[in-house]
């Protein structure tokens, strides 16, 4: 024995390439990037935020716009869609370098659907998640706290899914399954062993859901009350849902499961009274306090919530990098740096740049990352067309 420590943590993931065609203003894009921290800076309309979803998009779900894939296809200034969208990564995992493809299939019927490939070979969207942990704050973000729980709840998700790759597949295979119940209720269908059946696919989805909240959360909050006072006001944050509360109480999974079938059913009558499911992890809302002041943050300033988000975000960043064996996260940050005053943008590079990891950023002016120093890659974005500098 050697007496040295042992390494168990994995060194930061990061992209060393990135090339993208026909994807939203851009005919094609190749970028070089050293390891380094990105900014990308240029006028309104550039294409910086396309080219930070392009980033997104290189894990599952539908990117940091929400966008239907479709979308992404590059219009030409003449109006003339391109066939197909297609993106490719390096991506440098420990001392592994791994190359990520993926483009757009329509099916005959028109549906599209975004295929993967890992090193040349067919790979899942699982894999992906596997892989690709990534987290973003946006300016649309900015109204989580004032907005309706499902921003919330998608927000909420979206960090979940990072600590927890499955997350994603239980939450659609939980919103299938439901689908599935609000129509046949509607149809007034009585068929129970059908409802039987995909009541126990949203019970056994429902609640793995609610323990990974609860364990995402958990460690969202830990790394929360570690991070030093400064720049970004801590968040005190919980769960409002019961069965996140049956989670955080020790219940296990399968009496999880039981809970929620026996919820489901003696509740038909009511849902299909009124055409949806009333309860149910889908109605989960994350509470955030704003903890120096005590106040609840949609009752906050617009700036206070926006520094509570930031905080959260760099908080949930922190929890990612510190778990074993999990691979770190990218962390895309649209817009974030413009409305900090000096000081705290200085904070967000120190904090940045301690972290570790390859974080994205945007803004207008090259200027606003300067105190980044010489931390970080600089590409100036002008019209669908990047150079470094
Ligand atoms: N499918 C598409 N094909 C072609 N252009 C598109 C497509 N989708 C979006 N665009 C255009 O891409 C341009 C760049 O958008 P983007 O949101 O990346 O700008 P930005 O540099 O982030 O600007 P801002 O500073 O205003 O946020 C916009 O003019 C937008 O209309
Ligand atoms: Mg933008």
């Amino acid at each position: 024995m050697s007496g040295l420590p042992v390494e168990v943590r994995r060194p930061h993931v990061r992209l060393t390439r990135l090339a993208f065609e026909n994807f939203r203003n851009y005919a094609s894009l190749q970028l070089r990037l050293d390891g380094r921290h990105v900014c990308l800076y240029g006028a309104n309309g550039a294409g910086k935020t396309n080219l930070i979803e392009a980033v997104s998009m290189l894990s599952p779900g539908r990117g940091l716009r929400g966008a239907e894939f479709t979308d992404l296809i590059r219009c030409d200034p003449e109006g003339r869609l391109a066939h197909n969208w297609a993106l490719s990564a390096d991506v440098r995992d420990g001392d592994v370098d791994r190359r990520l493809s993926l483009a757009l299939e329509l099916d005959e019927q028109g549906k599209s659907k975004r295929t993967a490939r890992l090193d040349g070979a067919p790979t899942t969207q699982n894999d992906l998640a596997e892989l690709m942990r990534i987290i973003w704050l946006t300016p649309s973000m900015d109204r989580v706290f004032v907005g309706p729980a499902s921003d919330r709840r998608k927000f909420l998700d979206r960090q979940v899914m990072a600590h927890f790759p499955s997350h994603g597949a239980f939450s659609a295979a939980y919103e299938k399954a439901m689908r599935q119940r609000n129509a046949l209720l509607e149809q007034g269908r009585s068929d129970p062993a059908w409802l039987d059946a995909i009541e126990l696919g949203m019970a056994s989805a429902g609640a793995a859901m609610a323990i990974h909240r609860v364990d995402a959360v958990r460690m969202m909050q830990a790394a929360i009350l570690a991070r030093p006072e400064g720049a970004f006001p801590k968040a005190l944050i919980d769960l409002n849902g019961e069965q996140e509360t049956q989670a955080a109480n020790g219940m296990p999974l399968t009496d999880i499961e039981q809970e929620i079938v026996a919820r489901l059913r003696e509740n038909r009558a009511k849902d299909q009274a009124v055409g949806r499911t009333l309860e149910g992890v889908h109605r989960t809302d994350l509470r955030v306090v704003h903890a120096p002041k005590g106040l609840p943050a949609d009752q906050c300033s617009t700036g206070e919530q926006k520094a509570l988000l930031m905080g959260l975000i760099l908080a949930n960043a922190q929890a990612l990098f510190e778990r074993d064996f999990a691979p770190s996260p990218l962390l895309l940050l649209d817009e974030a740096a413009a409305h900090l005053d000096s000081d705290r943008r200085a904070a967000l590079y120190d904090e940045l740049a301690a972290l570790g990891g390859q974080a994205w950023l945007t803004g207008t002016d090259r200027s606003l990352f300067d105190a980044f120093g010489d931390r970080a890659q600089r590409f100036e974005v002008s019209d669908g067309v990047v150079r470094e500098g």
